[in-house]
């Protein structure tokens, strides 16, 4: 009864007003003193099933529920109408939690800010400078040249490294391809990584990324006080600030070289379009760059394996959206951006799979003012947890959740709520990449699906650990057999 009644009291709409109750009558998980709920979310599992378990508290206490991890104490969501009242409620200034290891790297240096740890007025103004290119879908069309570019080599890659269909290392693959791609767009530059024999300095570049955002060391970093990290000059701490020299010392190097040659050919010169539009300076330039870098490179090579995962055991889906390859794209053409437009399969299949399997599970919002959400009123400074992948892997919002069904999306009157489906976060603060990502994704199953069948090589459940992104426990059952 008391579930009920707690599934009841986080419903919605968000009616309360004046009788919102208080962040302490949240109902949640056991709160044992000093560990909180940590020994429970270790049972479960641990941190690598934390997507699991928030899945099972929201079905167990409803939509809104509180719980401490230690001295972490966040508020949960998961439900269409708490989304969406939060994005009616936020400020001008939406803030994520925050990021201290890369906050602490750049105050040593002296290095600015960029868009995944800016706050307030700032954050603002670098969001201004770069929203127009990244986010109007007709700028961001006009990135397909690059995209394909990349995606020639990539594809080429696929024919030549498969051993019966099979790749080895499919994951960190798709990782060089999107990180060859957001080079290109980025700095205009080739590092090779799709050939054969890869350079040592972007294998550096590569490895150095993949370290300031793996787990083992910023995860640890943000569970313990970075102050202490640095002022005993941990292992952890020299692995991170020998990862951001290297990352900040190579991009600046590209950017500058692609300031100086401001003007030339390049119709599509993001560097220098921004600098000169914008009153950002050449530091927070540096910045900005390098972390839309590492905004977008996991994040798109694991959106794109789960992609491909998800055709491999759907055939009939993947027969569809290749007749709708056929149908759109001549033969003696390739794939491009205008295509995409005509492609409402392609569009459907890559919503549902994001669905189904998405990179990122979770996001956070610090609340910069009291908020009332549900029947709650939640105090300035809380951390509110908005678990995007709880509400889309939920019965109640989906029909057959567990099943991949893109023709869900094409159906008039389809019902599903805008903010059952939010993959790249919601409101002024969501994922600025969002498009860039989108038609590389597309463009690259274009790519794929008309030059080979995607299969399945077994049929056996495949277990989904979180370690930052979802990401499958073993390396992925599909071969690519050329058509
Ligand atoms: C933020 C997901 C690709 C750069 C975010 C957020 C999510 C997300 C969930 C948090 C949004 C929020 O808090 O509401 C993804 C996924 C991607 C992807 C699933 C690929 C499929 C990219 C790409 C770039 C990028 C390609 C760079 C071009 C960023 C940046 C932010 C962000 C800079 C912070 C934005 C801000 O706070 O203003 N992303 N992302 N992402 N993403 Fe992405």
């Amino acid at each position: 009864l008391e579930e009920k009644v707690a599934v009841e009291a986080g419903g919605c709409p968000h009616a309360a007003g004046s009788r919102a109750q208080s962040l302490d009558s949240i109902p949640g998980p056991t709160n044992w003193p000093l560990v909180g709920s940590l020994v429970q979310l270790l049972r479960k599992g641990g941190l690598t099933r934390q997507h699991e378990a928030l899945v099972e508290y929201h079905k167990r206490f409803g939509k809104i529920f509180r719980m401490k991890l230690g001295t972490f104490e966040s508020v949960h969501i998961g439900a269409p109408c708490l989304l969406e009242a939060l994005y009616r409620e936020e400020g001008i200034y939406p803030q994520r939690l925050e990021i201290k290891p890369w906050k602490a790297y750049r105050d040593m240096r002296d290095e600015a800010y960029g868009l995944l740890i800016l706050e307030g007025k700032d954050w603002q103004r670098m969001r201004s400078a770069f929203q127009q290119k990244l986010m109007k879908p007709t700028e961001v069309v006009k990135l397909d040249r690059k995209i394909n570019e990349v995606l020639v080599d990539f594809v080429g890659r696929v024919g030549k490294i498969n051993i019966n269909g099979k790749i080895e290392d499919l994951y960190f693959e798709l990782n060089k391809w999107s990180f060859e791609t957001i080079c290109l767009v980025l700095y205009d530059k080739r590092f090779g990584l799709l050939q054969d024999q890869v350079n040592e300095e972007a294998m550096n570049f590569i490895t150095s990324v993949k370290t300031v955002g793996m787990m083992s060391t910023f995860g640890i970093m943000m569970v313990t006080p970075v102050a202490l990290h640095k002022n005993l000059n941990t292992k952890i701490w020299k692995d991170h600030t020998a990862a951001w020299d290297r990352i900040f010392s190579t991009a600046k190097v590209y950017i500058d070289r692609k300031l100086k040659r401001s003007g030339a050919k390049d119709p599509d010169d993001l560097i220098n379009d921004i600098f000169r539009h914008s009153d950002l300076s050449k530091k927070e330039l540096y910045a900005a760059i390098t972390e839309l870098q590492i905004g977008g490179v996991e994040t798109t090579a694991n959106s794109m394996l789960w992609f491909i995962f998800n055709l491999s055991r759907n055939p009939a889906a993947q027969k569809k959206l290749l007749e709708e390859i056929k149908r759109v794209v001549p033969p003696d053409q390739d794939p491009c951006g205008e295509h995409i437009k005509s492609m409402p399969y392609l569009k459907a299949c890559l919503k549902e799979s994001m669905r189904l399997l998405p990179s990122v599970p979770f996001t956070s919002r610090t609340l910069d003012k009291d908020t009332v959400l549900g029947n709650y009123s939640i105090p300035k400074g809380t951390v509110l947890m908005i678990n995007t992948h709880a509400v889309s892997a939920n019965e109640e919002y989906f029909d057959d959740c567990k099943n991949f069904k893109p023709e869900r999306w094409l159906r008039e009157n389809n019902n599903i709520e805008p903010f059952a489906h939010v993959p790249f976060g919601i409101g002024k603060r969501m994922c600025i990449g969002r498009r860039l990502a989108e038609l590389q994704l597309q463009l690259a199953m274009c790519w794929l699906v008309r030059d080979y069948k995607i299969v399945a090589t077994d049929n056996e459940p495949l277990d989904v650990i979180h370690s930052g992104l979802l990401v499958p426990n073993r390396e992925l059952p599909v071969a690519f057999n050329r058509r």
